[in-house]
């Protein structure tokens, strides 16, 4: 074999690897460099057709000379494709990564902060309201005992008012306290009696809280609700100023065009005693709660001289206000914590 055939040889083999070479650094993915490794081995592949030829070149030296030239060409484009291939595998593992991350400033999104209840809301305005109208906020316990719930509210044991409150008892917690004497407060009027005994008139507080009744749940009724009570002792306190507080927080709760009306009603701890509603926007009246002038006997069981202090007490469900205030249909709704409900209100 002359020198001019090796010579042509060593182009036809340069020709294949630089081919071989780009194409293995063009290819778009790991797969692409894989089948371009298979082609390469395939017999017919442009390097295996020219080893095949080698047995015709007759000179040993130059044979052996072409066989290395072939060999080194099929090693380096080898190792060209186990490098890209690593580097391919190199970006998939980041791309896998980042795809399975979790993005923890997804969570800091400010549509995702918390917000008071509705009903926590309603209470919250209403104590600013009677805070603006000169009143002081007052808490008492939720277990409370027979005294504090119906006694010193003028309701003595064979009272029949007490069955109006369906009333859920506890297990007494100690042996001074009686079966049937600790239960979950009805209604937030025993703060009246907690507040008589440790402040000195003039008295003007709103105490809201939750209250407890046996009830089946239904569109108006929940066994757990909550009322604000309010008392105000002072001297020379009459009905008149009663009906102008109630007139001054309706306006100031639910605005201008709203209204107030006293209907008569009976409480055992106040006499005399009314109902009141307010006016609706479509002209509907709705009872909002009871008040009344506070009972001598009440006045009493507080520490209070009827002789000297006058005063008077209303009590009324906030939970039916805020259901009022935004038209909700079924009180329940309020208590499923539901989130697409309860985010209408943030
Ligand atoms: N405590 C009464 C009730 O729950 C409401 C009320 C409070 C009535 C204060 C008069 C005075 O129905």
């Amino acid at each position: 074999m002359s020198s001019e055939a090796t010579f042509d040889l060593g182009a036809q083999v340069e020709a294949a690897r630089s081919l071989a070479l780009s194409a293995i650094a063009n290819a778009p993915d790991a797969a692409a460099v894989s089948k371009i490794g298979s082609d390469l081995a395939n017999k017919k592949s442009a390097l295996n057709t020219l080893r095949s030829g080698l047995g015709k070149i007759q000179d040993q030296e130059a044979r052996k000379m072409a066989g290395q030239l072939i060999n080194e060409s099929a090693q380096e484009i080898d190792r060209a494709l186990q490098q890209r291939i690593a580097e391919f595998l190199i970006i998939e593992r980041a791309a896998q990564v980042a795809g399975e991350g979790i993005d923890l400033t997804e969570f800091v999104s400010p549509n995702r902060r918390g917000y008071s209840h509705i009903v926590t809301q309603a209470m919250e305005r209403l104590e600013d309201v009677f805070i603006g109208l000169g009143f002081q906020v007052a808490e008492g316990p939720e277990v409370e005992t027979d005294f504090y719930n119906f006694e010193a509210l003028n309701m003595p044991r064979t009272h029949p008012a007490r069955s109006e409150f369906d009333t859920m008892f506890i297990e007494p917690f100690s042996v001074e306290h009686e079966a049937n004497t600790v239960l979950l407060r009805t209604h937030t009027s025993p703060v009246q009696i907690r507040v008589m005994q440790t402040w000195e008139p003039p008295i003007y507080a709103v105490m809201p809280g939750r209250v407890f009744r046996r009830d089946t749940p239904d569109a108006t009724h929940m066994p757990v609700f909550h009322q604000i009570e309010g008392l105000v002792i002072d001297r020379d306190i009459t009905f008149a100023h009663l009906a102008g507080i109630i007139e001054s927080f309706t306006k100031a709760f639910f605005g201008n065009e709203f209204t107030s009306r006293l209907r008569p009603s009976f409480f055992p701890f106040t006499e005399p005693s009314a109902e009141f509603d307010i006016k609706r926007h479509n002209g509907d009246w709705i009872e909002l709660g009871g008040c009344g002038m506070v009972h001598p006997n009440v006045l009493r069981a507080g520490g209070i001289d009827p002789d000297v202090f006058t005063g008077f007490a209303f009590g009324f469900g906030i939970d039916r206000m805020a259901k009022e205030r935004h038209n909700v249909e079924d009180i329940r709704e309020m208590y499923t914590n539901d989130l697409r409900f309860l985010r209408q209100f943030s």
